[in-house]
């Protein structure tokens, strides 16, 4: 049986020159990718303004992400990049700083809280399903990406505070943060490339704008949450922000100050649903492109949930509906690039990778490497329950990262896709928009450049 492949830029033939290099990359670092990045085990590239190492050998990944994790910090220049928006939040932290923001969010994410997080996560796809159930009976075109930007961003905003982003709010900030996110290779790449004075100052400007948007629309919701917790005030909101309230400093007994709260809330905000709302606008591309493949995944939630409302335990039930989320994350992991910065000179593998280099592990070459899966390209969600892919599973998967900084909400995310996967496929049909093909793009996350449009239908007899 033949698969659908979905398009990506080509890869480039040959070596391009520097120049060539930083305009691909300025505007998506996946232009600048060459046909033998695809297959090689480690690549260098020496740019003005650093070197930079690319590693795809498994156990060398491992190294970095892993076994010696203290000595291939995350890199400063994406912290300088993400500073605007993240402040010092976890995503960008190093050593003891790190260790403890991530001791005092993990309970946070604890099973416990994933169950409690159920119903809101159950209510705002609800609100999805009616959504959608109204564009299918309006019309039948749907940009299916801002619908997954739209249900995911509610639901991480309705765990962090236990309300709805609504509105001119809800509108304000998809529209400052998409801003954001097509402003950051602008400055990220000529920083890389020792190019500084390539990254306009109005672009700098514009970036730290949208970021100060954003962050005066959390500093509101928190400010009240946070004095009313200093005056003795607890409530009984069971969210994200509560449990950060009520976190504490493990040696020294010290609560997170008012500003590390707002970093550590809008990276949430931001790693909450940015990541999960490519990863879905991917699979309904994925999934429009494959019917037989929605066919089977109809079968599987009507038998799993009937037409009554989603129960928590059956996330677990659906197999075939996280097996295509997980090849989803393999063909469009939304981290598509992970940078860490070499503290040391070290040997690897045939290189010496000097101290302050750039060394890169990149799940979008990973997943796709010519020698680690067998047809790469191709949309298969049934490798994830065969033998033959036990070893490329192994070595060659880490769309969440791996080691100490695996990310902290991958348990959150497959429940969040599943239940709403799950959702769609039991009430819609997904059908390919002749003339229209997504063409990905990579920025902070791996978005399409020009959405994910799509036919949708309602199904006979969806609820
Ligand atoms: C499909 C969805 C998601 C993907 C693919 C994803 C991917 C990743 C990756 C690759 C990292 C590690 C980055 C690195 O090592 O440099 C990471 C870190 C992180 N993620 Fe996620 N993520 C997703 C959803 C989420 C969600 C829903 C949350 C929170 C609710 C979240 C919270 C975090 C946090 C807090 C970190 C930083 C962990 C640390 O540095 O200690 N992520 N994520």
């Amino acid at each position: 049986m033949s698969h659908f492949c979905p398009a990506y830029p080509p890869p480039r033939g040959k070596l391009a020159s520097l120049w060539g290099l930083f305009l691909s990359a300025r505007h998506s670092w996946l232009d600048a990718l060459s046909a033998r990045a695809y297959q090689m085990q480690m690549g260098e590239v020496h740019l003005p303004g650093v070197d930079l190492y690319m590693v795809n050998d498994p156990a060398e990944v491992r190294r970095v992400m892993a076994d010696e994790a203290a000595q291939f910090p995350k890199s400063a220049l994406l912290a300088d990049a993400l500073r605007p928006l993240l402040g010092d939040s976890i995503f960008t932290t190093n050593g003891t700083q790190w260790r403890r923001q991530r001791d005092m969010m993990n309970p946070a994410f604890a099973q416990a809280r994933l169950e409690a997080s159920f119903p809101v996560m159950a209510a705002a796809t609800e609100a999805l399903v009616q959504r959608l159930h109204a564009i299918a009976q309006a019309g039948d075109e749907v940009d299916i990406e801002i619908e997954m930007t739209h249900v995911t961003a509610d639901i991480i905003f309705r765990t962090i505070f236990s309300e709805p982003l609504t509105g001119a709010d809800a509108h304000r900030v998809f529209e400052a943060f998409a801003r954001y996110q097509a402003l950051a290779p602008k400055l990220l790449m000529p920083a890389l490339f020792g190019l500084r004075w390539m990254a306009w100052p109005w672009h700098a400007r514009r970036s730290r704008r949208a970021a100060a948007e954003i962050r005066t629309l959390l500093e509101g919701l928190i400010r009240p949450r946070h004095q009313a917790w200093l005056a003795g005030e607890r409530g009984d909101r069971q969210d994200i922000l509560g449990a950060f309230l009520a976190a504490r400093d493990t040696a020294t007994g010290a609560p997170f100050s008012f500003d590390e709260l707002v970093d550590q809330v809008a990276m949430l905000f931001l790693a909450g649903h940015e990541t999960s709302a490519s990863a879905l606008g991917w699979a309904c591309h994925l999934l429009a492109n494959a019917p037989d493949v929605q066919q089977r995944m109809h079968a599987e939630a009507l038998a799993t949930m009937g037409t009554q409302p989603p129960q928590q335990p059956q996330m677990k039930d659906m197999p075939l509906i996280r097996n295509v989320f997980r090849e989803t994350l393999r063909l469009f992991p939304p981290v598509g690039f992970i940078a860490r910065e070499s503290s040391q000179r070290c040997p690897m593998r045939d290189k010496q990778v000097p101290q302050g280099a750039s060394v890169v592990v990149s799940p979008w070459l990973i997943h796709r490497h010519r020698q680690q899966w067998s047809a790469p390209d191709a949309f298969d969600p049934d490798r994830f329950a065969r033998e033959d892919s036990r070893d490329a599973l192994r070595d060659a998967y880490l769309p969440f990262g791996m080691g100490p900084r695996v990310c902290l909400g991958a348990a959150f995310a497959l429940q969040e896709a599943t239940l709403i996967l799950a959702c769609l496929v039991r009430s819609f049909t997904l059908a390919p928009l002749p003339g229209h093909t997504p063409m990905p793009v990579g920025r902070l996350t791996v978005r399409s450049e020009n959405g994910v449009r799509l036919r949708i239908a309602r199904r006979e007899g969806a609820p």
